[in-house]
């Protein structure tokens, strides 16, 4: 069996050793433009290049959840997508969130301002009942992370494709409940998969509806997202500000506007990493299931788009 590995921005060569360790009887390449064909490509954001000459690959596994990147690429006929699933990112995508509705909720920016001068000083409790949260994508990451707001205790949205039913969370589905599912939500987080359907679904309209004193966390994809829209919805105090993790060009332009904005957060799409053991021990883990003729979870849907 060969293995080729593909991935910019990644430390190929623990990479490889983690994948040659868990696969001895696999050969595990670097791939080199001529390389001979393999069956199975790890990869993370491949030139087309690659595709085009590893033209007999059975399953291309995509180190991220997020496969918009590979998805504009042309692939091999006969070849299946398989993208993480889970592979410790869920855990990191909740903690994330939470930290995110509760800075906002418990305005702990505000108590960091008043610490920098000394100021003593409390702010009146909210009630959580005001702050309804809305989970924009109920799939592997959004599932886990609306299940741990419930857990807090805030009133939980949550909008998918198909329906579903989450205790302790109000479900929405499809186009025609998008704006009720809005109208609901205070603070929208989006986890959505970046596809022809869901680029900009964050723009003026659709913000426009979140109630009052919105707040919008982006933890997707950047092109979720109109940015011109969120910053004039912020000036005109229909929203409060935002947790941004991604954006529509990465690393953030030096004179993009949300850099210096009061009431934005800007992190480095961070907020859910790739952990390479875990990633490795599943990709691992689907090839013996594969080689036995099982069949596997987090199968890519071209048609779909995710
Ligand atoms: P997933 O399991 O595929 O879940 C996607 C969810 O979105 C599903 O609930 C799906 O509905 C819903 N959805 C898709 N298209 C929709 C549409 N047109 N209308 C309404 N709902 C729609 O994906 P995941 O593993 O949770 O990951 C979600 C995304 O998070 C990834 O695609 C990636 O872009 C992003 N991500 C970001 C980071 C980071 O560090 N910032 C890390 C990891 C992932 P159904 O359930 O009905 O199919
Ligand atoms: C990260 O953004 C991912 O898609 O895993």
């Amino acid at each position: 069996m060969r293995i080729t590995f593909c991935c910019t921005d990644t430390q190929a060569e623990l990479w490889l050793a983690g994948l040659r360790e868990a696969l001895p009887r696999a050969c595990v390449e670097p791939w080199v433009s001529g390389a001979a064909q393999a069956d199975y490509a790890v990869v993370w954001a491949p030139p087309q290049s690659f595709l085009d000459e590893q033209h007999d690959l059975k399953v291309i596994f995509n180190i991220g959840a997020g496969v918009d990147a590979l998805m504009k690429l042309k692939l091999p006929l006969n070849a299946k997508v398989v993208r993480l699933d889970d592979a410790g990112m869920s855990v990191q995508m909740a903690e994330f969130v939470c930290h995110a509705v509760t800075r906002h909720f418990r305005e702990l920016g505000d108590y960091e301002a008043d610490m920098a001068q000394r100021i003593w000083s409390y702010r009146q409790p909210r009630s959580r009942s005001s702050f309804p949260v809305g989970v924009m994508g109920l799939g592997v990451l959004g599932e886990r992370v609306a299940k741990a707001l419930a857990s807090f205790e805030f009133p939980v949205n949550g909008w998918s494709r198909s329906a579903k039913a989450i205790e302790g969370v109000q479900c929405f589905s499809g186009p025609a409940q998008l704006d009720m599912f809005l109208a609901a939500t205070r603070i929208l987080v989006c986890l959505l998969p970046l596809t022809p359907y869901t680029k900009d679904i964050m723009r003026r309209d659709t913000l426009a509806r979140l109630q009052p004193g919105g707040y919008v966390i982006n933890v997707a994809r950047g092109a979720h997202l109109v940015d011109n829209d969120l910053l004039s919805l912020i000036d005109d105090g229909h929203l409060s500000g935002a947790t941004l993790d991604v954006f529509r060009t990465e690393p953030l332009p030096q004179d993009h506007p949300f850099w210096q904005h009061p009431k934005i957060t800007v992190t480095p799409h961070t907020s859910a990493r790739t952990i390479r053991d875990e990633s490795i021990a599943q990709i691992v883990g689907k090839i013996d299931a594969l080689e036995r003729g099982e069949a596997i979870a987090g199968i890519v849907e071209p048609g779909r788009g995710y």
